[in-house]
């Protein structure tokens, strides 16, 4: 049965991804209706410049005043596509006060400050659904939080940003600089508003909290996300992988301890085989994997940024939560019940690739490889090749050392320990090693 009376959206922000959800909630109001069981209504439009022109949108409901659209009481759905901390954070809980479910797409909110967001949503019987927040189009919050409830999940891995995918995939597959495949990123709508935020790591950081979060039933916060960005990476470490072959991924990984005690969640580049199929994840894609108990390992794949494709998650949350508004009844709220401490860095178990400039002469493999046993990290590969100096004279060579898995602490020990031999001239560069 059809309610005739609508359900009035107010969309807080009309930017790359605003916008599409205004032409999609318009272009698609019939089939939006049926699946819902009453028609949606625009009720209003919050922006920061209103006189800029926008396409399919009535400019009566366009406003700066964010703040009294979601006080008018009237609203039954905010649609948060604003960004960043504040005003998003007053207002998706100035929304809850004034009686509307929210939908955001706000990872950098979601992961500083969840815990008030859900806190506010629970007290006033609302609902606040993210699916946008972590890689884009593909349904992945949900069958997490909904299809492996009855699961225990061990570690989720991925490609979790878009815009650094592009840039990684452009420099490896057509030589691109870094600032030309940002440029493009950018222009793409890709990026976050200020792009530091993708290459730096925070967004991919900000999806791993929010992921762990959800995955291992604990409360993670961006801060507790060890986070390294891919502005080190360099294209001698694109070719040194190729060499190795393997690639280069951002990659998010969040894990639970094998004592089930603890659980990590770290953002870096890794070189990954190219047989993996991370490897093969291309342009702004996004590809993610779900190790449970039960159901083994499951991978989620496909748009990970971009108008379009966020839109139409925030539309499947839309019609979630007006489904659960017309039913009266909320749907899963935060679940964070096994209060799991979240390790550091250091604790980590994994490889490293270490490139390496030295003195070639007798005595300097065995002198590196004494350092690497004297932090009891076992060396898998070495490989060394000659080179002229400076002078051209010989004498230096590269030296490239992976190693096995080994604690994170001992591995940067290692590192650290190389630096001050006089044979090593200098760390050329260090990745994790991933996927195998
Ligand atoms: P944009 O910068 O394109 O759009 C932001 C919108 O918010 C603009 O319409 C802007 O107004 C409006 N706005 C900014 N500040 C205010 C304010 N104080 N009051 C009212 N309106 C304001 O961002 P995106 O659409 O790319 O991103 C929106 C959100 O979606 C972010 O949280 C982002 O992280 C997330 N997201 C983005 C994805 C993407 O691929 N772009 C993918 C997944 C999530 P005006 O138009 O006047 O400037
Ligand atoms: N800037 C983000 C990315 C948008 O590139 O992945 C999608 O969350």
């Amino acid at each position: 049965m059809m309610r005739t009376r609508p359900l009035k959206v107010a969309l807080l922000g009309c930017g790359v991804v605003g916008s599409e959800v205004a032409r999609i909630m318009a272009t698609h109001a019939d089939d939006l209706a049926a699946r819902i069981g009453a028609p949606l209504e625009l009720a209003g439009v919050a922006v920061r410049r209103p006189s800029k022109v926008r396409e399919g949108i009535d400019p009566a409901l366009i406003t700066t005043d964010a703040t009294a659209l979601v006080k008018r009481g009237d609203i039954d759905v905010v649609v948060e596509v604003i960004g960043g901390i504040e005003p998003a954070r007053t207002l998706i809980t100035t929304a809850f006060e004034h009686g509307a479910s929210v939908v955001s797409a706000n990872k950098a909110l979601l992961a500083e400050d969840g815990a008030t967001l859900f806190a506010a949503a629970e007290k006033h019987g609302r609902d606040l659904y993210y699916e946008a927040a972590v890689a884009g189009a593909i349904p992945l919050l949900r069958p997490l939080r909904e299809s492996l409830a009855g699961d225990k999940v061990n570690r989720v891995l991925g490609i979790v940003n878009g815009t650094t995918n592009f840039i990684l995939d452009r420099m490896d597959s057509s030589g691109a600089g870094y600032s030309e495949a940002l440029d493009e990123a950018t222009a793409l709508g890709y990026a976050e508003a200020d792009p530091t935020a993708d290459v730096e790591g925070f967004d991919a950081a900000a999806k791993a909290a929010i992921l762990a979060g959800i995955a291992f039933h604990t409360r993670v916060r961006l801060d507790d996300v060890h986070r390294e960005g891919l502005t080190e990476v360099t294209a001698a470490d694109i070719a040194s992988a190729r060499r190795m072959g393997c690639t280069v991924k951002l990659l998010a990984i969040c894990e639970r301890a094998a004592d089930g005690r603890s659980v990590t969640a770290r953002v870096h580049p890794a070189m990954i085989p190219l047989s993996h199929p991370l490897a093969s994840v291309r342009e702004a894609y996004n590809a993610v994997f779900v190790e449970a108990e039960a159901a083994g390992q499951l991978m989620f794949y496909g748009p990970g940024a971009g108008g379009p494709p966020t839109a139409s998650a925030v539309l499947g949350d839309l019609v979630a939560v007006c489904r659960n508004r017309i039913g009266e009844s909320t749907g899963p709220g935060e679940s964070a019940y096994t209060r799991l401490p979240v390790s550091s860095m250091a604790e980590v178990v994994t490889r490293y690739h270490i490139s390496l400039d030295v003195a070639d002469k007798p005595g300097v493999l065995a002198q590196v490889a004494t350092v690497f046993a004297e932090h009891d990290v076992s060396i898998d590969t070495v490989r060394q090749q000659g080179r002229l100096d400076s002078e051209g004279l010989g004498g230096e060579a590269s030296l490239v050392v992976v190693t096995h898995r080994a604690p994170d602490a001992a591995l940067s020990g290692t590192v650290e320990a190389l630096r001050k031999l006089d044979t090593v001239r200098g760390v050329a560069s260090i990745m994790r090693v991933e996927g195998e």
